[in-house]
Parts: structure tokens; C-alpha cells; sequence
């Protein structure tokens, strides 16, 4: 077997999972993308003497600018979040010849058009299935399988810390703070949750959704974005007595004028019958109305440490077949390397 080496930025509850996977997996992995892939390095912000989860100490670094640089490594995976350094070593990884993975919502919506661009002119692989609703393959159709039709509109619960919260609260009477607690316990939640209760993490990916939905480029400051903080109680006891639930939804679509796209994140009453009301704990679950496909719907464990590493590791596969085939996946051919949200369908 020809050998393909991977760097991984980052060792939280994503970056911990994907490392272990691809150790355990190894023989397996091999055999599904025709290569080995061997873990090269895992960039931390504090030095590890120890080696952690049965890895070799020798694999941690502080360097993460030395390991995406490094003249061997075929893939870099990107799963420490935030816009720098995050952007900076995407970047260099991508200009250093590597493929790239990312989990990085908060970049790809904040600047998912510079990165892209990179990528194009590097002829690699810029791939971030798990940026979006955790397990659930969302970005590959919407990038690929519905790229011939014609989407309307993208509806979703697509964070799974405010979901669970919002359940813990009609289910089991939590209050808020409690609920935020364990979603933070069980790995669900930002490094800083703000992201999370405020709707900045829902508004990313609604603009990732968006920009992929629509053919455009829609920036996180195109969101209207208003988090679950100020849902209280009571707001969920009125809305139970009315037969609804509160929800948080990302909602995509386009102008009445259908010139434009819009989307918007906040928190909504829905009737106890409808679908996206039996989505509970941490699921997320995504609604797309296309002209020929008609609706669909995606469903599945939207945030937490191993579903967000099964959409990291089918990235990992995917861009390491291209390496091996030398090709890269569908560009993002938007119709506006235009201006943002100015757009008309060709
Ligand atoms: N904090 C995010 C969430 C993680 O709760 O959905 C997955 O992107």
C-alpha cells in the first residue's frame, strides 16, 4: 500500500475522536481508499508530555505552523474552530500542496470565500461535511446531489446544544442553566457556549447552508441571528399550552422578489405535530424543498465528539481517493463570484 500522511490540528472532543478512529481503523481505512493513512502529528495549544488516548507523545506538537508546512503531509484536518489561527495554517496547508478538512463553521462562514478560492488555485481538496449538523451528510447534497435542481428553501434545526436545551426545559423542567451544563458535559457545546445559546453557531452554518443551497456567497453578517437566552419557562409553558414547542431554526430562502437570499436564525413555536418537534436532545434535523426532488428531509446526531468524526473521517476518505486518483472534488462554482445576496438564478 502507497502511504498518506495526516496532520491534525486540534485534540478536543472532534480532534481526540478522529485520532483515535484512525488508529483503530487503520487496516480498514487502508483498504477503503486504496492507501494508508498514517497520523503524522496533532498540533495542541499546550504541551503534552504524556501521550494521550494510547497515542505516541512524539505525534503532539505546539508547532502547528511547522506541522501544516511539512513537505510530506498529504491532508490536514482542521478541528481547532475559531477564524485564526485556524485561517492562517488552512491557508498554508493548501499553498504547502495538502488537502484540507475542516470542522470550522464559525471561518466558513465568517470567510469560506477566501478559503475556497485557495483551494482552487491550489487544485485540492477543501472539504467540511462536519461543519454542518455534526453526522449528518448535509453539505455533500446540497453541494453535490442537488446541485442540478432548483432548492427553495432550507429549514433545520441545526445546533444541538440549544436543542437540547430547549428539550431539557419542555421535557424535564430544567432550567436553562442547568441544561447548558450537561450539553457542555456531554461534549455537545462550544468551547465558549456563547456561540451556541446566542445563535452565532446556528447563524454559520445557516450561511453555509445558504451560500451551498442558493449558489452564492452568504457571509455570517447576512444573518439575522437571535439566540435562545432570552426564552424563558414560561415562554415554553405558553407555548406547551398552545399545543407548540420552541425550537431554534436556521431558515434559507430567497426574497418574495426572488432576487435575493435570506436567512435568519430564531427561536420559533411549532405544533407538537410537526416533524421538526420530535427532534430531541442534541439531533438536528435539516428540511429541503427543491423544485424536482420535492422535500427531504436529514435527520441524525448534529453535534458530539464521535458523529461529528463520522462526517471528518468520510471527508478524510473522499479526499484521500482524489490524492490518490490526482483530482480534487467539485469546486465551489458560485454564480456570484458576484456580489453577496445580489443574485439571480441563471
Ligand atoms: N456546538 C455545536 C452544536 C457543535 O451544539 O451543535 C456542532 O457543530
Amino acid at each position: 500500500f502507497h502511504t498518506l500522511r495526516v496532520a491534525l490540528l486540534g485534540h478536543g472532543s472532534v480532534g481526540s475522536e478522529v485520532a483515535r478512529l484512525l488508529t483503530r481503523d487503520a487496516d480498514e481505512l487502508a483498504q477503503r481508499v486504496g492507501a494508508r493513512l498514517e497520523l503524522v502529528g496533532i498540533a495542541v495549544r499546550r504541551p503534552r508530555s504524556d501521550g494521550e488516548g494510547g497515542l505516541d507523545p512524539a505525534l503532539f506538537t505546539t508547532d502547528a505552523m511547522g506541522l501544516v508546512t511539512r513537505d510530506d503531509v498529504d491532508v490536514v484536518i482542521e478541528l481547532i474552530g475559531g477564524i485564526e489561527p485556524a485561517r492562517s495554517l488552512i491557508l498554508a496547508a493548501l499553498e504547502h500542496g495538502a488537502s484540507v478538512v475542516t470542522g470550522n463553521k464559525a471561518l466558513l462562514a465568517e470567510d469560506g470565500e477566501t478559503l475556497s478560492r485557495a483551494a482552487q488555485a491550489a487544485g485540492r481538496d477543501l472539504s467540511y461535511e462536519a461543519a454542518v449538523a455534526g453526522a449528518i451528510p448535509i453539505v455533500r447534497p446540497l453541494r453535490e446531489s442537488l446541485t442540478g435542481d432548483h432548492v427553495r428553501r432550507v429549514l433545520g434545526i441545526v445546533n444541538g446544544t440549544t436543542n437540547y436545551i430547549l428539550d431539557a426545559m419542555t421535557t424535564s423542567g430544567s432550567s436553562f442553566v442547568e441544561a447548558l451544563d450537561d450539553a457542555q458535559r456531554l461534549g455537545y457545546a462550544e468551547a465558549d457556549p456563547t456561540a451556541d445559546v446566542e445563535g452565532f453557531d446556528a447563524a454559520s452554518k445557516a450561511a453555509i447552508i445558504a451560500s451551498l443551497a442558493f449558489h452564492t456567497r452568504v457571509t455570517i453578517d447576512d444573518v439575522h441571528c437571535e439566540g435562545i437566552t432570552g426564552v424563558t419557562s414560561a415562554d415554553i409553558a405558553s407555548a406547551a399550552d398552545m399545543g407548540c414547542v420552541v425550537k431554534l431554526l436556521a431558515i434559507c430562502d430567497r426574497t418574495p422578489d426572488g432576487q435575493a437570499v435570506a436567512a435568519r436564525v430564531h427561536p420559533v413555536m411549532i405544533p407538537d405535530d410537526h416533524p421538526l418537534a420530535s427532534v430531541r436532545g442534541a439531533y438536528n434535523a435539516v428540511f429541503v424543498e427543491s423544485e424536482s426532488a420535492g422535500r427531504l428531509m436529514f435527520y441524525g446526531p448534529g453535534a458530539g465528539g464521535a458523529p461529528t468524526a463520522s462526517a471528518v473521517l468520510g471527508d478524510l476518505v473522499v479526499a484521500a481517493r482524489n490524492r490518490l486518483l490526482g483530482v480534487c472534488g467539485p469546486p465551489e462554482r458560485t454564480h456570484a463570484e458576484r456580489t453577496v445576496l445580489g443574485i439571480g438564478e441563471a
